[in-house]
């Protein structure tokens, strides 16, 4: 490190110009989710300031970014009045409790065409106000009773995206006098999952869901504790603003994140009248799980703000917006039975067999139970009536039991000692929380791995469905993959339900899966931890499957992307003289999996070598993390800032600088496709 200056005003001057940078970094990385500089860096400029704030105490500010966790553990919460109620919103339950509140509007306002709405996602956090006076944070506070809420400026102060300063990073606008910014505090799914899992390690009580925890994190008395907590922030509104004007919502909200407030404008639409704003409601509820933050459903405004004053509230909610609500995740429902599944790999699941309930709008009968650990940590038994919850596709889960509803007529649950399928006796791993049956040739097992084989992402052989396969394994006509493809028209007529004409349609379809990928291929052998992900990398790496086969640990290892575990499980797969069998007898029987396109480089290496990518905005296909894995994985390298070394800048939507700074020294622009054509070898990005 540089030496501390030896003047005060020159350490000054350094100081506030560390600062500035940092808020900067932090505006990138918070707000535009753009970071220009990488973490070491970043690091790098916050040592440099506490060293110059320690050799100068005299220097440090309450805004300094090295004061966010300062403060010590308070007794109490002091009150703050809002100066202008915080409300809070009215729902509309459906579509077309959407138009009315449109109706209302145009007749309250006396205007015959559509209004203009935005819509963005309901957050599930609590709400906050923060009081920026001359661009300084100087309270912030929670809603409370909507009049008076608790004083919980230290707490907030420990959220990295909650700017200490304002800046006008753009400017053109400069910061007002008084801006008051209302926001939701939330905590993101995984980070919830995670903090729960310390908890219970800690022997501490988990918190019920993401809003509890963001809640329990902000309402702490030691804003110590507050800073460990991964919360975050979405603005969404102001309170009283002086010094400051805007004609609409969106204007505000674009003003807002210019000044280095966090706003969700990758999801906030404009929308031209109601039935828009009603559809993307319904997509943003289809969506709902794939965000990485709970919402419980949009928020409908109208966009004009002259119009917003007019319309004016009533009791306790403003009349110029609205909630649509989405169909409750959760429901309430009585476990009937709870029943051992055995997968593929041979993993007995415990599942619950509910009383028919709706949840989020499909009809549940069913749900997992996951592993015994988690039967006894949540003390399911049979009998209990449960809240059960459906998160996306997948399987619903048991949240936890309403044990004021216990009759003492509930069963606890015991895990069996043998397979319920096959009757051999269950074994569990040491440090692994599953059960498994050991006998690879268990009917369960067989049956799983036959419907995996066959299941869309795999052989992809439409016609197989669950009822003819487990026809097929009970008439002992099929017993492997490699039976498939000798299963004769006769066999097939024998079957329930199933007429010349299907039975046609069925081969053909097998015979029709023998083309196929070879990422499809090592996929469907149904390795453990090979995912269509990974058997794609994979399929890419070896470019065949006696390739793969033959591959030793330390390679596999090699390949950016598959970690020891995966290596391992691939070994040992091809080490299992059956395993081998079934790939020879797969070939044997027809099935000629093609390498990926643009892997057959006639010098073998890598197409992407030597080539340098940086990645801005958001691609709709993949991840930022799944875009930098493939290129990696063909060779090339992925950097975080744009320089004369760039080969490719990839532009998904809502890109950053980087994009303007890749035009001004000339280095190659992908849009999406290009990009997408390029993994695949097709096109060289010209
Ligand atoms: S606008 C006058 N926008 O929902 C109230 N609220 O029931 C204007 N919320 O207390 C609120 N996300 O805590 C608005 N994008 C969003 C929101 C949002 C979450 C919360 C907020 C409010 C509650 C209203």
């Amino acid at each position: 490190m540089e030496p501390i200056p030896k003047d005060i005003n020159e350490a000054r001057k350094e100081v506030e110009r560390l600062r500035a940078e940092i808020r900067y970094h932090n505006y990138r990385y918070y707000v535009l989710n753009d970071p220009e500089i990488s973490d070491a860096e970043y690091d790098k400029l916050m040592r440099r300031l506490q060293a110059l704030e320690e050799a100068y105490p005299s220097l440090v500010t309450p805004d300094s970014p090295t004061q966010r966790v300062g403060a010590q553990p308070q007794k109490e919460f002091a009150q703050v009045r809002h100066r202008i109620p915080m409300l809070s919103l009215e729902n509309a339950l459906d579509q077309n409790e959407l138009r009315e509140f449109d109706e209302r509007i145009r007749r309250f306002l006396g205007v015959s065409e559509p209004i203009e709405y935005v819509v963005e996602p309901k957050i599930d956090g609590l709400a906050v106000e923060l009081v920026y006076e001359q661009g300084r944070l100087v309270v912030a506070s929670t809603r409370g009773d909507g009049y008076v809420g608790e004083d919980v400026t230290q707490n907030i102060k420990t959220i990295l995206s909650v700017p200490l300063t304002l800046d006008s990073y753009k400017g053109t606008r400069p910061i007002p006098e008084l801006l008051e910014v209302r926001g939701e505090v939330y905590m993101e799914k995984e980070a919830f999952k995670e903090l729960n899992k310390q908890r219970l390690k800690q022997g501490l009580p988990p918190f019920a869901n993401p809003r509890n925890a963001a809640a329990g994190s902000v309402r702490q008395l030691d804003p110590r504790v507050t800073a460990t907590r991964p919360l975050n922030i979405f603005c969404y509104g102001v309170g009283e603003v002086r010094g400051a004007t805007f004609k609409t919502h969106m204007e505000m909200m674009i003003c807002l994140q210019e000044w280095g407030l966090r706003v969700n404008r990758p999801h906030m639409r404009l929308c031209p009248n109601i039935d828009e704003a009603a559809r993307y409601c319904k997509e943003l509820e289809e969506k709902r799980t794939q965000f990485p933050y709970e919402i419980d459903g949009a928020v409908v405004k109208v966009n004009r703000l002259d119009y917003q004053a007019r319309l004016g509230e009533k009791a306790r909610s403003p009349r110029w917006a609205i909630a649509f609500k989405f169909k409750p995740s959760q429901a309430t429902t009585r476990i009937l039975k709870i029943e051992v599944q055995v997968g593929r790999t041979g993993a007995l699941t415990p599942v619950a067999h509910l009383e028919p309930v709706e949840v989020g709008g499909v009809v549940v009968k069913r749900a997992t139970l996951h592993n015994e650990e988690e039967i006894k940590r949540k003390d399911i038994r049979e009998g209990d009536v449960v809240v059960v919850q459906r998160a996306g596709d997948v399987i619903p889960e048991v949240v936890k039991v309403i044990t004021s509803k216990r009759t003492g007529k509930e069963k606890p649950f015991r895990m069996p000692e043998n397979c319920p399928v096959c009757g051999a006796k269950v074994v569990k791993p040491k440090g692994e929380v599953v059960y498994r049956c050991p006998n690879p040739k268990c009917p369960a097992q067989i049956r799983e791995s036959l419907k995996h084989f066959v299941s869309r992402g795999a052989m992809d052989i439409e016609g197989l469905g669950e009822k003819i396969i487990d026809q097929l394994v009970e008439k002992g006509l099929v017993k492997s993959p490699a039976d498939f493809y000798s299963l004769t028209k006769e066999q097939l007529l024998t079957l329930d339900k199933i007429a010349d004409k299907s039975a046609q349609n069925i081969l053909d379809a097998i015979e029709r899966s023998k083309h196929t990928t070879l990422s499809r291929f090592i996929y469907a052998l149904g390795i453990r931890h090979v995912g269509e992900h990974v058997a794609d990398i994979l399929a890419r790496k070896f470019k065949s499957i006696e390739a793969l086969a033959r591959a030793d640990e330390k390679e596999l290892e090699a390949i950016p992307g598959i970690g020891p575990v995966i290596a391992e499980s691939i070994v040992s797969f091809f080490q299992d003289p059956q395993n081998m069998e079934l790939v020879n007898r797969l070939l044997e029987a027809g099935i000629r999996p093609e390498p990926p396109p643009g892997t057959e480089e006639p010098t073998g290496t890598q197409p992407l070598a030597g080539k340098t990518f940086v990645l801005t905005g958001t691609l709709k296909s993949m991840t930022r993390s799944q875009a930098k894995e493939r290129i990696l994985a063909l060779g090339g390298k992925v950097a975080s800032s744009v320089s004369r070394n760039t080969d490719y800048v990839v532009v998904g939507d809502s890109p950053g600088s980087k994009l303007q700074k890749a035009q001004e020294l000339g280095v190659k622009i992908l849009d999406e496709r290009a990009f997408l054509e390029m993994l695949e070898g097709k096109g060289d990005g010209q």
